[in-house]
C-alpha cells in the first residue's frame, strides 16, 4: 500500500444514533456524524480499510469478502500475513445472510450471544463449504473469528455498508492497540484515508476471544468479557472451560495464531512487578542492577504502589514520572494502553508498572502487561 496518501481524521458521535440490541439497522439523526458516516461506508465499498472506534479498541476496517481489501489491513499494519482478523457483524441476521448462508450457529454459543451480543466476545465458528470469506482474512484456519461491537459508530458503520468487516486493532503491528483515534494517526498517519474520531474506547482492551468448537471450549485471549462472566452466564458447557497457554514457538501451528507474535511493546523496556507484596525492596533491588542506571523513569500505579516505591525509584534516578491507571479493573482497561503510549512518547529509559491480580478484568489486563513487558519480576 502506498505511504503517502492523505489521512482525514473526522469526527463521529455515537449519541446520535439509536441502535437497539435487536435491531438490523440503526436511526441516526441527520447530522455530520451521518455525513462522515457515509463516507466511510464509500471507502469500504472501494474496497480500501478506514479506521474507526469500537467499545474494545479502534479497529482497521475493511470488507472480510474481498481479498485486495484485506490485504490492504495487513499491509496498512504491516501484520504478519499468517495471523487471522476477526471479522465483525452488525446483526445476527447479517451474519447469517452474508457468511453462513444454510449452516446454523452451534447451540453452544446460545447464551453467550444473547448476554453479550452486541459487545466484546469473539467467537469462532466453522468457515462454511464454497465460502465467500476472503481467505488473506481465514489464513487457513477450518474456523473464522466473529463479533458484534457494541460501539454505535462500528456497528452502524457495518449495517450502513452490510458489509462484514474483518478489523485487527488499528495499531501499527507490535504497538500498543490504540484508544484513541490520535492514537491511529500516530501510527497509521499517511497509510490509510480516513480516521473515524469518535472519542476514547469504553472497555480499552480487545474482545474475549472463545472456541465452543472443541470440548472443552477454550478461552484463545482474554479481554473485554471476564472468564467468572462466561462462567456465569454461558450454561453448563462453559464451566469447564479452559484457558490457552499465552505463547507458542514460532513454528507451531496454533490455535490462536497470534500467540506467537510480539505484541503491545512500547520502545521503553516495561517490568512488570507480578507479586504486590515487598515492592518497595523488589523494585530498589531491580533498578540498581542497571548499569548505567536508567535516568527517565515512569512508574505506572493501581492498587498497592504507593508513595515509598515511587521513593525507592526518585533515590535512583533523576526523571521519575507517576501515572496511576486507576483502581477498579474498568479503570485500568481504559488506561492501560493510553498510558503506555504517553510515557513512551515522552522517551522514558524504563516503565515500571505494577501487576494486579488476575480475576475478572485483572486476567485481561495481566495477559496485556505479560507481552508488553521485558522483564517480569515475580
Ligand atoms: O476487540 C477486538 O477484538 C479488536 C476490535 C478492533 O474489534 N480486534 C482485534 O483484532 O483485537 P486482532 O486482529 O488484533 O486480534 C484478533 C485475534 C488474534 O489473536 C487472532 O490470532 C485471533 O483473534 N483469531 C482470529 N481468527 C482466529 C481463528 N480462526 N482461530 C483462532 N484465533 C483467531
Ligand atoms: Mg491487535
Amino acid at each position: 500500500m502506498s505511504t503517502n496518501i492523505t489521512t482525514e481524521l473526522l469526527r463521529v458521535d455515537p449519541n446520535v444514533i439509536r441502535f437497539p440490541k435487536d435491531a438490523t439497522m440503526p436511526e441516526i439523526e441527520p447530522s455530520e456524524t451521518l455525513t462522515n458516516l457515509e463516507k466511510g461506508v464509500k471507502i469500504l465499498q472501494a474496497e480500501t480499510p478506514i479506521a474507526f472506534p469500537t467499545e474494545t479498541v479502534y479497529g482497521l476496517g475493511a470488507s472480510a469478502l474481498s481479498t485486495p481489501a484485506v490485504k490492504g489491513i495487513y499491509a496498512a499494519k504491516n501484520r504478519p500475513a499468517d495471523n487471522p482478523l476477526i471479522i465483525h457483524i452488525s446483526s445476527v441476521d447479517q451474519l447469517e445472510r452474508k457468511l453462513l448462508f444454510n449452516t446454523s450457529i452451534p447451540d453452544i454459543y446460545r447464551p453467550l450471544i444473547e448476554k453479550f451480543w452486541p459487545g466484546p466476545l469473539t467467537i469462532l465458528l466453522p468457515v462454511p463449504e464454497n465460502t465467500n470469506i476472503s481467505s488473506s482474512c481465514t489464513v487457513g484456519q477450518s474456523t473464522f473469528a466473529v463479533r458484534m461491537p457494541s460501539n454505535p459508530i462500528a456497528r452502524s458503520l457495518i449495517a450502513l455498508s452490510d458489509i462484514p468487516l474483518a478489523a485487527p486493532s488499528a495499531n501499527a503491528s507490535t504497538k500498543p492497540s490504540p484508544t484513541r483515534a490520535s492514537h491511529v494517526y500516530h501510527d497509521l498517519q499517511g497509510r490509510i484515508p480516513l480516521i473515524l474520531d469518535g472519542g476514547p474506547c469504553d472497555v480499552g482492551v480487545e474482545s474475549t476471544v472463545v472456541d465452543g468448537l472443541t470440548d472443552p471450549p477454550m478461552l484463545l485471549r482474554p479481554g473485554g468479557v471476564s472468564l467468572e462472566e462466561i462462567r456465569k452466564y454461558g450454561g453448563e458447557r462453559w464451566q469447564n472451560i479452559q484457558l490457552a497457554k499465552a505463547s507458542a514457538d514460532k513454528n507451531e501451528k496454533v490455535r490462536t495464531p497470534g500467540m506467537k507474535y510480539k505484541h503491545y511493546s512500547p520502545r521503553a523496556p516495561v517490568a512488570l512487578f507480578i507479586n504486590p507484596t515487598d515492592s518497595e525492596s523488589r523494585v530498589k533491588e531491580f533498578i540498581s542492577q542497571f548499569e548505567p542506571t536508567p535516568q527517565r523513569v515512569a512508574v505506572l500505579t493501581s492498587r498497592a504502589f504507593g508513595e515509598p516505591v515511587v521513593q525507592a525509584v526518585q533515590e535512583h534516578c533523576q526523571d521519575v514520572t507517576v501515572l496511576s491507571l486507576g483502581t477498579s479493573g474498568a479503570e485500568i482497561s481504559r488506561n492501560l494502553f493510553a498510558m503506555l503510549r504517553e510515557v513512551d512518547e515522552q522517551g522514558m529509559d524504563l516503565i515500571v508498572v505494577e501487576g494486579i491480580d488476575e480475576t475478572e478484568e485483572g486476567l485481561a489486563v495481566m495477559n496485556r502487561l505479560k507481552k508488553a513487558a521485558s522483564t517480569i519480576i515475580n
